[in-house]
C-alpha cells in the first residue's frame, strides 16, 4: 500500500513543476486524494458492497471535486492535475500513466444499463482541461486530447485530437499540404482556422488546385516538347506568352478571403 502511496506521489513530483515536496503532494493535492478514495470505494464495489462503494465515492467527491464512480477502473500512477469537476464513469477503463485535467468527463452517451457506455484510456494517455470523452471506444497509448475537446470517437495510439467534435490532428497532411503551398508562393497555414468547415474545405480545394497545376504544367512540357519537334524549333522558341505561364491559381487571394 506504502509502495503504491509513494508512485503515485513520485508521478505528480515528475509531472507538475508545481510540486515542492513529498508532504506538499499528499496534503495538498486532491487528484491524489480522489485515487486514494476511489481506490476504498473500489474495493467495496468489486465486493458486492454496492452503497458503500457509492457512499466512499460520494465522500471523494464532496472532499476533493472529483467524481469517479467505484465501479471504474483507474490504472496505476493516474495523475489528475486540479481535478475539480472532473468525472469518471462507472465503465470508464484509465490505464497506467495517464494525466487528466480540470473539467474532463469521461462520460457516456448510451443509457443502457450493463453495457460499456464510458471510454477506455490506453497508457500514457493526456486529457486536457475541458476536454469531454463521451462514449465506450478506445484511446489509444500515448493518445492526447486537447483542451475543450469534444471526443466521440476512437483515437488511435499516439494522435493528437482537437476541437469539437474533435478531429484527429494530421500532422503528416499538414506538412505535404505546406510543402505543396510554398511551391505556389504562399503558406497553407494561413488558412488553417481550427475547426472552421469553410478552412476546412479550403484546404481541400487548395490541395485539389495544387494537384491540377501539377498535371497541367505537366501537360504544357508534352505539348511543347510535340510542338518542338514537329516545327523543328528549339523548345524555349515554342513556348507562348499564354495561360500556361501568365495565369496563375491566386492562393493569396483565397487565403486572405478565409481569413
Ligand atoms: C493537447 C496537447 C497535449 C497537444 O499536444 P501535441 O500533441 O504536442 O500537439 P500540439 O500542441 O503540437 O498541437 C497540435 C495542433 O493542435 C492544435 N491544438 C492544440 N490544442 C488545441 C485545442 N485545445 N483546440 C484546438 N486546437 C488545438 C495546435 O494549435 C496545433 O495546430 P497546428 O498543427 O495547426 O499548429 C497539449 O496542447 C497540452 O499540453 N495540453 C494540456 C493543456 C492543459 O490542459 N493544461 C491545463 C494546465 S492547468
Amino acid at each position: 500500500m506504502f509502495s503504491r502511496l509513494r508512485e503515485d506521489i513520485a508521478c505528480i513530483r515528475e509531472r507538475d513543476p508545481a510540486a515542492r515536496s513529498n508532504w506538499e503532494v499528499l496534503t495538498c493535492y486532491p487528484g491524489l486524494h480522489a485515487v486514494l478514495w476511489h481506490r476504498l470505494a473500489h474495493a467495496f464495489w468489486v465486493r458486492g458492497w454496492r452503497w458503500a462503494g457509492r457512499f466512499s465515492s460520494h465522500l471523494g467527491r464532496w472532499l476533493t471535486g472529483i467524481e469517479i464512480h467505484p465501479g471504474a477502473t483507474i490504472g496505476r500512477r493516474v495523475f489528475i492535475d486540479h481535478g475539480m469537476g472532473v468525472v469518471i464513469g462507472e465503465t470508464a477503463e484509465v490505464g497506467d500513466d495517464c494525466t487528466i485535467y480540470q473539467g474532463v468527463t469521461l462520460g457516456g452517451t448510451s443509457l443502457t444499463k450493463g453495457a460499456k457506455r464510458h471510454p477506455t484510456l490506453g497508457r500514457g494517455v493526456i486529457v486536457s482541461a475541458g476536454a469531454k470523452v463521451l462514449g465506450g471506444f478506445t484511446v489509444g497509448d500515448g493518445a492526447r486530447v486537447g483542451s475543450n475537446a469534444v471526443l466521440m470517437q476512437a483515437v488511435p495510439a499516439g494522435a493528437t485530437a482537437v476541437g469539437i467534435p474533435a478531429r484527429i490532428v494530421q500532422k503528416s497532411g499538414d506538412a505535404a499540404r505546406e510543402q505543396a503551398a510554398a511551391k505556389m508562393g504562399f503558406s497553407a497555414y494561413g488558412v488553417t482556422q481550427g475547426d472552421d468547415p469553410v478552412a476546412q474545405a479550403m484546404k481541400g480545394l487548395i490541395d485539389n488546385a495544387s494537384g491540377h497545376e501539377h498535371q497541367i504544367a505537366l501537360l504544357w512540357q508534352a505539348i511543347e516538347k510535340l510542338s518542338a519537334r514537329s516545327r523543328e524549333l528549339p523548345v524555349a522558341d515554342c513556348v507562348p506568352d499564354d495561360a500556361c505561364t501568365t495565369e496563375r491559381f491566386d492562393a493569396e487571394e483565397l487565403n486572405r478571403l478565409v481569413k
